[in-house]
């Protein structure tokens, strides 16, 4: 399912003016995700934090710290992927999403995959993951390991949350994104170039 904006921009602001679950009601701000328009990379996180709902804006507090020094690592500056949730509202208490809120907020995502249609799609966490590949999808036996997904590859990882608590999972996390320059040039050949203005990311 898809909320069927033709622009990032008009969904953006149905997302800000979203009142579809009861997170409306509990939220500062929502948050729909910033990036390129055209990036060939989205990846996707779980909801909002204290941080996120403060300032609307997605992946500023603790997690967005290593999520930025993970993109470094590959040579990416957080402006050249886009960056969303599955849920745009935050938890109250950062709890998990309710099945209710995930399935009012998923036609957004769906909508955003479409209009950005990126290359790779990141999840980072077991939400985003179930999304895309069902709730039987285990984080633990799949991340790092590239799926096609249509026209795109998917790579499940973990969240950097859970990374920040374990640092087995943060080995994991640098490990799963050490594919990704590789994955990248092996995506951009599977897949003509893109029209017009595009401009092409340069990973190490
Ligand atoms: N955790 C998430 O899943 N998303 C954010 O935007 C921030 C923290």
């Amino acid at each position: 399912m898809n909320t069927g904006f033709a622009d990032l921009a008009q969904l953006a602001a149905a997302v800000r003016d979203c009142r579809r679950c009861p997170l409306a009601g509990l939220r500062t701000l929502a948050v729909p995700g910033e990036g390129p328009t055209q990036a060939e990379i989205l990846l996707i996180g779980e909801g909002p934090g204290q941080q996120e709902d403060r300032q609307g804006r997605p992946f500023v507090g603790a997690s967005g710290h290593l999520l930025q020094k993970l993109l470094a690592g590959v040579g990416l500056d957080r402006s050249q992927v886009f960056i969303t949730n599955v849920v745009k509202c935050r938890p109250p208490n950062n709890r998990d999403p309710l099945p209710v809120e995930l399935a009012a907020c998923a036609p957004f995502l769906d909508n955003q995959v479409t209009l950005i249609d990126p290359l790779i799609l990141i999840t980072l966490g077991r939400f985003s993951l179930a999304h895309f590949l069902g709730p039987g999808a285990r984080i633990t036996q799949v991340h790092g390991r590239p799926t096609r997904l249509g026209d795109r590859l998917l790579l499940p990882m973990f969240h950097p949350a859970a990374a920040l608590r374990n640092p087995q999972w943060q080995q994991a996390l640098e490990a799963d994104f050490a594919q990704l320059p590789g994955l990248l040039a092996a995506a951009r050949r599977s897949r003509p170039p893109r029209p017009d203005n595009f401009t092409q990311l340069s990973l190490f």
